[in-house]
């Protein structure tokens, strides 16, 4: 009987040291250990023994049946561990391979200028404004006191959706939408802004651009406040050398209204191909808000006024940057965006 043990012993430890799988080895431990296995039923051999022989005989089996499930347990271990190691092998990411490069985009500078200059304001106590793109007459028109037949709407000949609603000329329609929802209370805010115009598209027109409006209303607010308004703003913008000056204009909504030329920043006023030998170099339009506006928009003109003004965002970028086509905005050529690498 020792002999038979110490047999199914040696087999069963070949049987596990054989065992390549987990599953292999679980029909490994059933076939030697399970409670009908060969050595288990040796058990059942006993009672036909003598007590000395009982006690030798039950120790061999359970020293076999240790020494198998230490083996087993040890096997599995191993077969576990290498089972992991596989799984790892075959989800090995190779991290030395190099990463698809990410471009740095660049900034369009169109926005470049328009954050500046929003950036500027800002600064000075501006609140930003915005307005639909497609405006009804009333805003872009009407509440401007620019009524129909008005020969002022021919400069801003534009495209209808039909008879009252059309795409914004200006961004002016924003300052009369702001000043509606202030119920007469003070307001100061800047509106830039996409607006569109039927125009031949050249050099320096283009159907459609962008305008920064500002207005501020409030009591005892007058051209003086304007003007330094606007010198700080060309200061910041085209240096502190700048100077600026207000000739006389037309707009419907000012009065009275003004064209603000800032001193040429390449010649320093002595007369340039880029200020056409005049020194000065017209950057925007503005004015006192016409009272008629005022009222129109429920303010009482008696008490408030206000001043307004318009900057085409294009035309600040062309300068500031010395682009000489305004088309070139629009293209999206990537040699010339790229160009515009920040501030
Ligand atoms: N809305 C005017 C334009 O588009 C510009 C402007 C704005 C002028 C505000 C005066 C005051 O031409």
């Amino acid at each position: 009987m020792e002999k038979k043990i110490f047999d199914i012993t040696q087999l069963g430890l070949a049987a596990i040291d054989q065992a390549q799988t987990l599953d292999q080895l679980t029909e490994v431990r059933n076939q030697y250990l399970a409670k009908k296995s060969e050595l288990m039923s040796i058990f059942g051999l006993l009672k036909d023994l003598s007590v000395e022989e009982k006690k030798s005989i039950g120790l061999r089996i359970n020293e076999a049946r240790d020494q198998l499930t230490r083996a087993l347990d040890t096997k599995k271990e191993w077969l576990e561990k290498q089972a992991l190691q596989a799984k790892f092998a075959e989800e090995q990411l190779d991290i030395t391979l190099p990463g698809r490069a990410l471009e740095l985009k660049t900034a369009h500078p169109f926005f470049l200028i328009q954050e500046e200059i929003s950036d500027i304001f800002v600064a000075m106590g501006y609140q930003i404004a915005e307005g639909p793109e497609v405006e009804s007459d009333h805003y872009n028109f009407e509440l401007l006191n620019i009524p129909k037949d008005h020969p002022a709407r021919d400069m801003q000949d534009s495209l209808y959706m039909d008879d009252v609603t059309l795409l914004r000329t200006h961004t002016s329609p924003v300052q009369a939408r702001v000043m509606e929802a202030a119920k007469g209370q003070p307001v100061q805010v800047i509106c830039p802004g996409k607006v569109y115009r039927r125009d031949e598209d050249d050099a320096t027109h283009s159907h459609q651009f962008g305008q920064i409006e500002g207005l501020v209303i409030g009591e005892g607010v007058n051209l003086g406040h304007l003007k330094d308004t606007l010198l700080v703003f060309a200061k910041k913008l085209f240096g502190e050398k700048r100077e600026i000056r207000l000739r006389p204009s037309f707009f419907p909504f000012t009065e009275p209204s003004v064209e603000i030329d800032v001193s040429c920043f390449v010649c320093s006023g002595k007369g340039c191909s880029m200020c056409k030998q005049t020194g000065w170099i017209e950057i925007l339009g503005g004015g006192m808000v016409h009272p008629r506006v005022l009222t129109m928009n429920g303010y009482n003109d008696k008490t408030m006024t206000g001043f307004a003004f318009g900057i085409g965002i294009e035309r600040v970028a062309m300068l500031r940057y010395g682009i000489d086509d305004i088309r070139k905005f629009y293209q999206n050529n990537l040699r010339f965006l790229k160009q515009f690498q920040g501030r």
